[in-house]
C-alpha cells in the first residue's frame, strides 16, 4: 500500500540526449480488470504482462480476500482461480486499496450486488477522493453505503441481497463509474444499461466480451448505449496485458524536450479511447513516427520513434478529447512549457479529483520552475518558454500523486537547473521501473 511509507525525495538534472528503447510495463487499467474478471470467472485465468505496481498488487490482495486464488508464477506471469459471478465470500477484514481509485471503485461494483458487507479504505490521497459517483448508481441496484462526510472513505458498502438491473446515464465522463455499474450489473438479473455521452476507455467492455458476457454497444443520439445481460457464467481467459500508454507518455515526452534525443517506445496502444495525448503532440509539431502497427493483447499498438522536437507550438486542446488523455495532462503541461506560445487545456475539471488536484499541483510546481500559468476551475493554460527555456531549480510537491512526481522529474531533464520532488514514493503505484528506465535512456535522476 502506498502512502504509508517514508517520503522519498528525488532530483532530476539536465541530461544529454536520450537514446535506446523504452519498454514500459503493463497497462494499469487492463491489469486491474484482468484480476477482477478472472476472479468472477469459473476456473483459471492466466495473465501475462501484468503490471506489478502497488495499485494492482492491492487489487490482487483484495481479490484473495473475496475468495479468489491469485498466484504469481514469475515476473508479470499470474493466474487467478475465479469463484464465479455472485460467488465472492465476505472478506474478514477491511479492504485497503492503497492509492487506487480504479481499484476501490471497481471492487465496490463487483460486490454491490452480492449480499455481503464490506468496509473499504485507502491512503491519505484516496481517502480524499469522491466515492458518491460510484455509490449513487450502486444504490439503484439496492446497495447501501455509509461513508465519511462527502462520500469519502473509509466507507462500508452493504451489497443488495435482491439486486435489480439498472439503466444509468453517466453524469461524468468516467470509465471507473461505467465499469463499476457494469460489474454490479453482472450479478443482477435482466439487462443493465449504461449510457455515456463521451466515450471513455473501453477495456471493461472488451474484456467482458472476451470472458463470454452478452454485451452490446449502440451509438444513438444519447451517446454510447451499453447493454449487459446479467448473471452470465464468465469463462476464464488467457489475458496478455499490453504496455501502458499512460506510462509510455513519460519517456516519449522526455525525448521530445531533451536536446538530441532519439528513442524507440515499443507497443504503445493506439486504442482511440486512450491515444489523445499522441494526437495532441502531433498537432503541436512533435516528431513522432508510428511504426509497425499491429494488434497485441486485443489492443491496436504501434512502435513510436520519438525525436527531440525544438519547434513545438502551443495549441488549444479540444475539450472533447479529455477522456482519451485524462491521465496525460500533467506531462502534457510539461511539454507545453517547452513549446512556444500558449497551450490551452479546457474542460479538465476532472483533474481536480484525481490522486491529487492535478491542476493545482502542476500550476504551483510549474510556477516554481519559472513558468507562467493561468487556471480556473475547469482550465489550465501554460505559457511556453520554448526548447530549453524553463529555468527549473525548484522543489515541487507531489501530494501522493505518481503522475505529478514523474512529470516534474521529466521537466528536470531539460530545465536549466535541476528539479526536485518532495516525494517520489507514489511512482511505484503505476511505473515501478521509472527511475531505472529513464536513467537507462540517459537521464540523471537521483534519490535525495
Ligand atoms: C481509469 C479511468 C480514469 C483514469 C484512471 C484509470 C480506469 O479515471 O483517470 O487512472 O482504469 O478506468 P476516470 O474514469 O474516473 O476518469
Amino acid at each position: 500500500m502506498s502512502g504509508h511509507g517514508e517520503a522519498q525525495p528525488m532530483t532530476s538534472a539536465k541530461c544529454g540526449p536520450l537514446r535506446g528503447t523504452a519498454a514500459v510495463p503493463g497497462d494499469k487499467s487492463i491489469s486491474h480488470r484482468a484480476l477482477l474478471f478472472g476472479a468472477m470467472a469459473v476456473g483459471e485465468t492466466k495473465i501475462t504482462g501484468l503490471l506489478e505496481g502497488q495499485d494492482v498488487l492491492d487489487t490482487a490482495r483484495a481479490m484473495r480476500a473475496f475468495g479468489a486464488e491469485v498466484v504469481q508464477h514469475g515476473a508479470g506471469d499470474w493466474s487467478v482461480h475465479g469463484v464465479g459471478v455472485g460467488g465472492f465470500r465476505e472478506p474478514a477484514d477491511v479492504i485497503d486499496c492503497g492509492n487506487s481509485g480504479t481499484g476501490v471503485r471497481l471492487i465496490m461494483g463487483c460486490m454491490a450486488t452480492t449480499a455481503m458487507t464490506v468496509t473499504f479504505t485507502g491512503d491519505a490521497s484516496l481517502r480524499k477522493r469522491p466515492m458518491a459517483r460510484v455509490t449513487d448508481p450502486l444504490s439503484l441496484f439496492g446497495a447501501q453505503s455509509y461513508g465519511r462526510k462527502g462520500g469519502r472513505l473509509p466507507m462500508t458498502v452493504v451489497g443488495a441481497a435482491n439486486p435489480v438491473p439498472v439503466r444509468y446515464a453517466l453524469p461524468v465522463a468516467s470509465a471507473q463509474v461505467k465499469s463499476a455499474v457494469l460489474l454490479a450489473g453482472l450479478n443482477a438479473p435482466g439487462q443493465t444499461v449504461v449510457i455515456e455521452r463521451e466515450p471513455t476507455r473501453d477495456h471493461s467492455e472488451r474484456m467482458l466480451l472476451g470472458f463470454g458476457a452478452e454485451l452490446s454497444v449502440e451509438h444513438s443520439a444519447e451517446g454510447h448505449v451499453i447493454t449487459l445481460t446479467g448473471q452470465p457464467e464468465l469463462r476464464p481467459q488467457t489475458v496478455a496485458v499490453p504496455r501502458d500508454p499512460s506510462s509510455a507518455a513519460f519517456p516519449t515526452c522526455a525525448a521530445l524536450i531533451v536536446e538530441g534525443s532519439d528513442i524507440l517506445v515499443p507497443g504503445v496502444s493506439q486504442n482511440l479511447t486512450r491515444n489523445g495525448l499522441y494526437l495532441t503532440l502531433a498537432e503541436m509539431g512533435a516528431q513522432i513516427e508510428f511504426l509497425n502497427p499491429r494488434t497485441e493483447g486485443g489492443e491496436p499498438v504501434a512502435d513510436l520513434r520519438v525525436r527531440f522536437s525544438d519547434t513545438m507550438q502551443g495549441i488549444e486542446v479540444p475539450p472533447e478529447r479529455a477522456p482519451s488523455m485524462i491521465d496525460e495532462y500533467p506531462i502534457l503541461s510539461v511539454v507545453a512549457a517547452f513549446a512556444t506560445g500558449r497551450t490551452v487545456m479546457r474542460g479538465v475539471k476532472e483533474l481536480r479529483v484525481k490522486e491529487s488536484d492535478r491542476i493545482d499541483a502542476m500550476a504551483r510546481g510549474l510556477e516554481a520552475c519559472g513558468v507562467t500559468i493561468e487556471e480556473d476551475e475547469d482550465t489550465l493554460i501554460v505559457h511556453g518558454m520554448g526548447a530549453g527555456g524553463m529555468p527549473g531549480g525548484a522543489v515541487c510537491a507531489t501530494h501522493l500523486d505518481h503522475r505529478i512526481a514523474m512529470s516534474f522529474l521529466i521537466a528536470g531533464m531539460a530545465a536549466r537547473a535541476a528539479v526536485s520532488v518532495d516525494d517520489a514514493s507514489p511512482i511505484v503505484t503505476s511505473f515501478p521501473i521509472f527511475e531505472d528506465l529513464m536513467n537507462g535512456l540517459g537521464g540523471a535522476i537521483r534519490r535525495g
